[in-house]
C-alpha cells in the first residue's frame, strides 16, 4: 500500500550508499549468483560534481534516484532506478521529469534498458527509439586477429584541445570533464589513429573500465571517426592496441556502426541490447562514426 508522501530532492554525497543499494538491487535482480556489491561506483561522485542527482524519498527512506549530465547543447539522462519494492508506483515518471524538465526537451537523450516501463516512460516523454545499442564483450580473442588494420596508432594528450574537439565532433558534446574522469579514474589512455600520415580517428581505452561482472575488462570508447568508411579500421586498431594489455574487452556499438558485423564474426559476444532514445528531430551524432563510452555517460 502506498501511504506516505513522495519527496523529491537533490542528491548529495551522503546519499551515495542508498544510490548503490538501489542500483545493485535492480542490476542483480535476475542473477542467481550476484557478484559482491561494490561500495561505490566512481561515476556517481562524478555525476554529483558535473551533473544532477535527484533522490525520491518516502518517510526519509530513499526509494529511487535519477541523474542528468548536461553537456553543451545536450542533456543525457544517466540514471533512472527505483527500489524494486516500489516499482510501478509512479515514482520513475516523477524522477524522470525532475531530471529532464530543467533542460530543453529537444536536448534530451538516453540509452534505455529493456524494461518496458523505462521504454514507455522515455517514449512518452518525447524521446524516440532510434537505434539498438549492442553491449559487446570478448575474452578469448585469437591473438593478432585484429592486427590487419593498416593504421599507425600513437598516444594522444587527452587534454589537447584537438583531442577534445575530435570527441566533440564525434559525440556531439564538448566534455573535457568526462575525458579527465576516464583518464584519472579508469586509467584511460587516449589514442590517435593515422592512415598514410593523415589523422582519421581517436579512441579512449579505459584499462580499469570493468564492471562488477567483469572486473578485469578494459572498456573501449569513446571511439570516433569523421568518415564512416574509417570506422571499422579505427575500431580494429583500438582493439588490437588493447589486446596488448588485456584479453578482456568491452565495447558498445550502435546498430548502424559498420564494425558491428566484423566484431560479431571475430569472437565478440552480445551481453545486452539497449535502445538509444533521443528527443530532438536531428540526431547530433552519426551512429556510424561513434562508439559510445558505455556506462552512465555515453
Ligand atoms: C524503469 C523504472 C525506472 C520505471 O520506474 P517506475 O516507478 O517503476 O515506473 P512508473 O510507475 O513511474 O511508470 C511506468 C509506466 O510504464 C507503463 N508500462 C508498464 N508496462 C508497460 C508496457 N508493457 N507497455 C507500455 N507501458 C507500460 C505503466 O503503465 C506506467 O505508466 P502509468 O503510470 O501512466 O500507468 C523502474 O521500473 C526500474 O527501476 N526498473 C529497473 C531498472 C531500469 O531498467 N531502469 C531504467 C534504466 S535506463
Amino acid at each position: 500500500m502506498v501511504s506516505s508522501e513522495l519527496v523529491l530532492r537533490r542528491g548529495h554525497y551522503s546519499d551515495l550508499t542508498a544510490v548503490m543499494e538501489i542500483w545493485y538491487a535492480n542490476e542483480t535482480a535476475d542473477d542467481p549468483q550476484p557478484p559482491a556489491r561494490p561500495a561505490l561506483l566512481s561515476e556517481y561522485p562524478h555525476l554529483l560534481d558535473y551533473g544532477d542527482l535527484w533522490m525520491a524519498e518516502r518517510d526519509e527512506i530513499a526509494v529511487g534516484f535519477s541523474g542528468a549530465a548536461p553537456r553543451g547543447e545536450t542533456t543525457f539522462l544517466t540514471d533512472l532506478f527505483i527500489d524494486p519494492r516500489n516499482h510501478s508506483e509512479g515514482v520513475g515518471n516523477k524522477l524522470l521529469q525532475q531530471a529532464l524538465d530543467p533542460y530543453p526537451r529537444e536536448s534530451c537523450f538516453t540509452v534505455s534498458s529493456s524494461d518496458m516501463r523505462a521504454l514507455a516512460l522515455y517514449a512518452r516523454y518525447g524521446m524516440q527509439p532510434l537505434w539498438p545499442n549492442f553491449m559487446l564483450h570478448a575474452h578469448k580473442l585469437v591473438p593478432g586477429s585484429f592486427a590487419g588494420h593498416g593504421l599507425q596508432v600513437s598516444q594522444a594528450d587527452p587534454y589537447d584541445p584537438e583531442y577534445v574537439g575530435w570527441d566533440a565532433a564525434a559525440s556531439g558534446r564538448v566534455r573535457p570533464q568526462d575525458i579527465a574522469f576516464w583518464v584519472e579514474r579508469e586509467d584511460g589512455v587516449s589514442l590517435w589513429m593515422e592512415q598514410d600520415g593523415e589523422r582519421i580517428g581517436y579512441a579512449m581505452i579505459r584499462l580499469r573500465g570493468g564492471s562488477i561482472w567483469q572486473h578485469r575488462a578494459a572498456r573501449l570508447g569513446p571511439i570516433g571517426v569523421r568518415e564512416p568508411g574509417h570506422a571499422t579500421a579505427v575500431l580494429m586498431a583500438a582493439i588490437d592496441w588493447t589486446m596488448q594489455h588485456t584479453q578482456h574487452l568491452r565495447v558498445d556499438l550502435l546498430g548502424p556502426h559498420p564494425g558491428l558485423a566484423t566484431l560479431l564474426a571475430s569472437g565478440f559476444r552480445i551481453n545486452y541490447v539497449e535502445t538509444l532514445m533521443m528527443a530532438g528531430k536531428n540526431p547530433f551524432f552519426d551512429p556510424r562514426c561513434y562508439a559510445g563510452s558505455g556506462g552512465a555517460l555515453f
